[in-house]
């Protein structure tokens, strides 16, 4: 760390000292401008309020500081110049030019990548026409009625999240189905209510080589040809992939294969081919419109300035709480059901982004890096593990995310949603003292004994931060919004803590070690004696149980 961005971290920690002992509403009472002084407005249609984060514009200016430090600027333009920023893969990171609708040139290294994004996105669209149209038939000649899209991670996440926030708009298409566990049962209990004659199946694998795909691919491929043939085969599979080569192998129809590049990211590959899913589900001009959304925020990122600059704001926002203030998760609430995917998605983009221990150059970090994320819908968190969050020892910064309209639902439902979400998180920061407890408890004509011994039960903190994402609705061009915001948040915490977000090498020990555990699992024979004794124990303890 240099010297500039360890002063940058100490005068963050100095002042997060001069802040001990006040009140975010007191911050309300004296200013009374802060609601527009801390959120941003978007068009007409997204907001996004901070102004319940405990925070002035004094910290803000020493985030920027710490930000400027760090170079953050210069990452940004690297970032969008198409350089190959992941540097442990030597690749770029330019998912961007996915959803980059301007007609301009777009540079990954040196070369011009419009013309084969713009190429390949049209196959996707026509394909996806011809599936929803019905002219795309299965071997018996039945349109399809079903596409299950099989894939993990990164090859899942996107679509099973994307198709289910976006259920509203998909018309007359087929309905979507996600397989992505190795569990055979997850195959098994999809297909269990499909019929084969109308079902598509879609393998997505950017490296077409993960176990879990591979072996739920093969399995629902002995599935199509023990229903309707050998021949079948190419009408009922449509396969997504940067590895043509190894798709060819396993006998899609190649005018049924679609690709996409290296320069873009598992886990940020729902704007590619990944998507089709997604297409095919909500049709070739609703794409569109999610990708535009997330052009909007392409834009908005490089051009923003800090103050109202919504993903660099999430992104230092998150940076406070983690280096400066110690702590170690941070929730996303969706109160909207069609978002109940959406934690889920940010785990895996969050995580596996920021779950990292060394800087660029290998160094181990000396601040603490990505934080535990988690979520499920509000109100049903509310009560399941809110209680953790109003009165727990940790506190837990939280976004909640809220549609201003109903998507096709009852306008009553809608009002009482939308206020539980501002209930929750007025009462987040709020808070309520010892003396406001005994005198509720009073009110309640208990005695001062009765008082004494239930009032410290009652009491909440308050100063819980949270941040409210306030959109018109939940439409394709608002979930290609909130996505990209998270995507630049994430890489905006990159870039403060030095770190590569763009790889995954985490990942590998745990495959590596179940490539090798599998032949010995499957054949009771095999001698364990290489094994640690715990790992030995368990797989005797399995043989005995199916001998
Ligand atoms: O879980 C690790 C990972 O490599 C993710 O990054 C990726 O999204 C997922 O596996 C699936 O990989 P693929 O698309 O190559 O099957």
């Amino acid at each position: 760390m240099t010297d500039v961005v360890a002063a940058a971290f100490a005068a963050l920690r100095a002042h997060a000292q001069s802040l001990v002992g006040r009140r975010t509403l007191d911050l309300f009472a004296q200013d009374p401008n802060r609601f527009a002084e801390f959120s941003v407005a978007l068009d007409d249609d997204f907001l996004f309020d901070f102004s319940k984060h405990k925070l002035t514009g004094e910290t803000l200016s020493l985030l920027r500081r710490l930000a400027e430090a760090r170079g953050l600027e210069a990452r940004r333009d690297a970032l969008f110049a198409g350089d190959a920023i992941n540097i442990t893969e030597n690749r770029a990171a330019m998912h961007m030019a996915l959803r980059d609708l301007s007609g301009r040139p777009i540079r990954v290294g040196q070369e011009n990548v419009r013309q084969m994004v713009e190429t390949e996105r049209e196959k996707v669209y026509r394909f996806a026409r011809a599936v929803r149209d019905g002219e795309a038939r299965g071997a018996t000649g039945h349109s399809f009625t079903d596409v299950v899209n099989i894939g993990i991670g990164g090859s899942d996440l996107g679509p099973a999240m994307a198709t289910r926030a976006l259920s509203p708009y998909r018309g007359e298409g087929p309905q979507a189905h996600f397989v992505s566990n190795v569990d055979g049962a997850d195959l098994a209990d999809t297909l269990a209510a499909l019929d084969l004659a109308r079902t598509l199946f879609i393998v997505s694998s950017k490296t077409f080589t993960t176990q879990e795909t591979m072996a739920n691919a093969a399995s629902a491929r002995a599935r199509i040809v023990a229903a309707l043939g050998e021949r079948a085969v190419e009408k009922h599979f449509a396969a997504v992939s940067t590895r043509l080569d190894k798709v060819v192998e396993f006998g899609v129809d190649p005018s049924r294969v679609f690709g996409f590049w290296d320069w873009v990211g598992g886990r940020y590959s729902l704007w590619s081919s990944i998507g089709l899913a997604l297409a095919i589900f909500i049709g070739p001009d609703h794409f569109t419109a999610f990708l535009q959304g997330g052009q909007d925020i392409d834009e908005h990122f490089r051009d923003a300035p800090f103050a109202k600059n919504i993903p660099i704001l999430m992104g230092m926002l998150g940076v406070w709480h983690r280096n400066i203030k110690a702590r170690g998760a941070h929730a996303v609430i969706p109160y909207d059901q069609r978002l109940s995917r959406f934690p889920a998605y940010l785990q895996q983009l969050d995580m596996e982004s920021n779950g990292k221990a060394v800087t660029r150059s290998g160094a181990q970090v000396d601040e603490a890096t990505g934080p535990v994320i988690f979520g499920e819908p509000g109100t049903n968190g509310q009560h399941a593990f809110f209680q953790l969050l109003h009165q727990g020892v940790d506190v837990i910064p939280i976004d909640f995310l809220v549609a201003a309209q109903p998507t096709a639902a009852d306008a009553h439902h809608h009002a009482l949603l939308f206020s539980n979400c501002l209930a929750q998180s007025e009462a987040f920061m709020r808070g309520r003292t010892l003396a406001e407890a005994q005198a509720q408890l009073r009110a309640a004509g208990m005695n001062e004994e009765e008082i004494d011994e239930l009032a410290p039960h009652k009491v909440f903190s308050g100063d819980r931060p949270s941040s409210v994402f306030l959109y018109k609705s939940l439409d394709p061009r608002t979930l290609g919004r909130l996505v990209a915001l998270y995507e630049h948040k994430v890489f905006v915490q990159a870039a403060i803590w030095d770190i590569n977000p763009f790889d995954q090498w985490g990942v590998e020990l745990g495959k590596e070690l179940a490539n090798r555990l599998s032949p010995i699992v499957a054949d009771a024979q095999s001698s364990t004696a290489e094994l640690d004794g715990s790992t030995a124990g368990l797989i005797a303890w399995r043989r005995a149980q199916i001998a």
